[in-house]
């Protein structure tokens, strides 16, 4: 069976539906695709976690429509937040704040707080109005892939990672391949300062110009955020960084970096925007290839540099 769908009015419309029938629709977003759910309803948030495989007690973030969807989710909204979303929604950022009585414990994995994100895709936000003209408040979604895999960035990765675990009914709209590649940038907004808990696409230095205030760093064992334990965004394939790629090995790494006799290249950014765009695409091709190896060529600097080899040292972690 196969739950692709193109993004026809119509069809978001029907996948609309879906949602408020408590079926599963993975949308894309410019960060990641994402496997969505209502947000109110525990049983179709139920589902997220048995296609993903995820343990329960690991929070979802709900993607709204608008800051009037802030209101509505969480509340004590620091000022410094709502700098952050005038400044960045939609965009690649998710805002933790203390939640309202809307953002239950099958939301949040128990915590008082809960992750909002408005999301810079027009396929996304199309769905999420859609979805609030016909009585929805939020739709929960957490990357469409299984627990501790590799983020899917089209439509097709989606299908791969998750057709056999998909129902009738269930949906997956394509609406191409994600424009950043990695997963949002996740600011705790609950105390007197904002506390990064995942690198993203939005920086330390955004967040401080946009606030006025010095981004903390997060204590990763005091907050349960999934992607934060060591092992995470891993291929099958073993990930090895900065060394010598040879024969048979694939190799992720910058432009300018040639590629050795009998290394399969998997990816040759220019940019560190493109290096972002490919990177989880490269380690899926490393698995469709059956290969045993990838070499990456970690990039140098901070912002989004720093968020990719943040997802590398997970992906390359061996427990
Ligand atoms: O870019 C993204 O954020 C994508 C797209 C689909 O929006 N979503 C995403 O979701 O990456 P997920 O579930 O794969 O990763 C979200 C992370 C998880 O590690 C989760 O633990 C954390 O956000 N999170 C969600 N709510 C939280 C909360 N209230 N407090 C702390 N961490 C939270
Ligand atoms: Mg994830």
């Amino acid at each position: 069976m196969s739950f692709l769908s193109l993004c026809s009015t119509e069809s978001i419309r029907d996948a609309a539906l879906a949602l408020k029938n408590r079926h599963l629709v993975a949308f894309p977003t410019e960060t990641v695709y994402g496997l969505g759910a209502d947000a109110t309803n525990s049983e179709a948030i139920a589902r997220i976690y048995e296609v993903k495989g995820r343990p329960s007690d690991h929070p979802l973030i709900v993607h709204i429509a608008s800051m009037n969807g802030l209101g509505e989710w969480s509340r004590e909204i620091p000022e410094y937040a709502i700098s952050l979303a005038r400044d960045f929604w939609p965009g690649p950022l998710t805002l933790v704040l203390k939640r309202s009585e809307l953002a239950q414990d099958f939301i949040t994995g128990g915590q008082a707080t809960v992750g909002l994100r408005v999301p810079a895709h027009p396929v996304a936000l199309s769905l999420i109005n859609e979805f609030i003209a016909i009585g929805g408040k939020g739709i929960a979604a957490p990357s469409a892939n299984r627990f501790g895999a590799v983020s899917p960035t089209t439509a097709t990765a989606v299908e791969e990672e998750l057709a056999t675990y998909l129902q009738s009914g269930d949906l997956i709209l394509d609406g191409g391949q994600s424009l950043i590649g990695l997963e949002s940038t996740i600011v705790d907004c609950t105390g007197p300062a904002p506390m990064i808990l995942r690198l993203g696409a939005i920086t330390p230095l955004m967040i401080e110009e946009s606030t006025g205030l010095v981004a903390l760093e997060s204590n990763p064992s005091a907050i349960r955020v999934s992607g934060s334990l060591n092992s995470h965004y891993s291929p099958k394939a073993k990930v090895l960084l900065d060394v010598v790629a040879e024969a048979g090995d694939g190799l992720i790494a910058p432009d300018q970096i040639p590629t050795p006799n009998g290394v399969i290249r998997l990816s040759a950014p220019s940019s560190i925007e493109q290096y972002a765009r490919e990177l989880y695409q490269a380690l899926r091709k490393a698995d469709q290839l059956g290969l045993n190896l990838v070499v990456v060529l970690q990039p140098g600097g901070d912002g989004l540099a720093a968020a990719i080899r943040d997802r590398l040292q997970r992906s390359a972690f061996v427990e």
